[in-house]
């Protein structure tokens, strides 16, 4: 068993400040710190993330997270044996800023600099907590992610699909405030929908007859809006029962989606690696009750183990790149000055871009 080491995680990629220290090997690794400075309040007012926003609340945070880290781990940079940083992809000011600050830590402790693929740490996080083996099937479902990846190793992964346009999280957010349902908008339509019908409103269940493992969600959101505007003439105003059927029905639409396109996903992944051990996944969509349950239910029928790990490293966490940053080391995958923040960085290399930057940037 390789011997054990502790690694600083530094994440700012998108709107979380995020520091952690992870103790161990990779069959046994351990979170002693995660701490995360979120941002919400300093984009409320602007409907989504803003880039330059973002950038300075990172530069002013990131310093205060990692003590934070170092502390309640009750460690010293000291005792630290490599710095792993999100390099990309991502909104390049906010991952400027972590790579600057682990260069700056780099340089002047003399510690290895590792820099890491932001999706990488989602990826491998079901190795974290669940020790679960490769081949493994992950779904990412996030506000700004949302794909389906092969995991064969901890540098190997193929995209069998993903949305080419919303992520199911933006598009609960977009929902959300059509609705005039507060931000963020998956727990909100969440709580409206359990009070709802999910049959009342006929939304469309996009690309659901094609046979790849594409999604896509911005017509759901019209077909929400176009709801609503039918519903307002109709009664003068937005009822909070037929609300929350339009919300229950929205759900429901986007669940269904998820779990046809997972289904084929999971056959696509067979077909290229037949030991697959498990679907794990990750973003904070996974939080949502239905689908969890609607994914839950698919893994029973097709007899495969279900892995969805604690909502704090499901969301964007720095354990999750410590933990990627611990295996690079392991395999002497180290960096040196010369890392740069990349906004884009596939895992896949071979799949074309499916898409463009949504509100909290690159996608894939
Ligand atoms: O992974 P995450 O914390 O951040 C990134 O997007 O990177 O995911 C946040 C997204 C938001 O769009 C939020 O509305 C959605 O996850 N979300 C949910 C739920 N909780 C959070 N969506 C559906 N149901 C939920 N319970
Ligand atoms: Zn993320």
């Amino acid at each position: 068993m390789t011997k054990p080491v502790t690694i600083l995680g530094i994440e700012s990629s998108c709107d979380d400040t995020a520091a952690a220290v992870v103790r161990g090997n990779a069959h046994d690794a351990r979170v002693v710190s995660n701490v995360v400075f979120g941002q919400t309040e300093a984009h409320a007012a602007f409907g989504g993330v803003v880039p330059e926003i973002a950038a300075r609340a990172h530069a002013e945070k990131i310093d205060r997270a990692v003590e934070d880290a170092l502390n309640q781990a009750n460690i010293t940079l000291d005792q630290i044996d490599a710095i792993a940083v999100t390099a990309g992809p991502g909104l390049v000011g906010g991952v400027l800023a972590g790579v600057m600050c682990a260069k700056g830590l780099s340089l002047a402790k003399g510690l290895p600099l590792i820099g890491v693929n932001h999706l990488a740490g989602h990826a491998l996080t079901p190795q974290l907590t669940d020790q679960i083996e490769f081949p493994y099937l992950m779904l990412l479902v996030s506000g700004g992610h949302c794909q389906f990846l092969l995991v064969e190793s901890h540098d190997t992964y193929t995209r069998l699909g993903g949305t080419i346009d919303d992520a199911p999280g933006e598009a609960f957010d977009k929902t959300a405030r059509i609705l005039g349902l507060p931000q963020p908008g998956g727990p909100a339509v969440e709580t409206a929908a359990l009070h709802g019908n999910e049959r009342a409103f006929a939304l469309p269940r996009p690309l659901l007859h094609r046979d790849d493992c594409n999604m896509s969600f911005s017509g759901l959101k019209t077909a929400v809006l176009r709801a609503r505007d039918d519903i307002i003439a109709e009664h003068s105003g937005l009822p909070t029962g037929i609300r929350s059927d339009l919300c229950a029905s929205f759900q429901a639409a986007l669940r269904d989606v998820l779990i046809a396109k997972t289904r084929k996903a999971m056959v696509a992944a067979r077909a290229k690696a037949p030991a697959i051990t498990a679907l794990a996944v990750a973003g904070g969509v996974a939080a949502n009750g239905s689908i969890r349950t609607g994914l839950e239910a698919l893994c029973a029928e097709i007899d495969t183990k279900f892995v969805a790990p604690p909502l704090s490293l499901c969301t964007d966490n720095a354990a999750m790149i410590a933990f990627v940053g611990l295996l690079k080391f392991e395999h002497g995958q180290v960096d040196d000055m010369s890392l740069s923040a990349r906004p884009r960085w596939p895992l896949d290399q071979t799949s074309p871009t499916l898409l463009g930057s949504g509100k909290k940037g690159a996608k894939a």
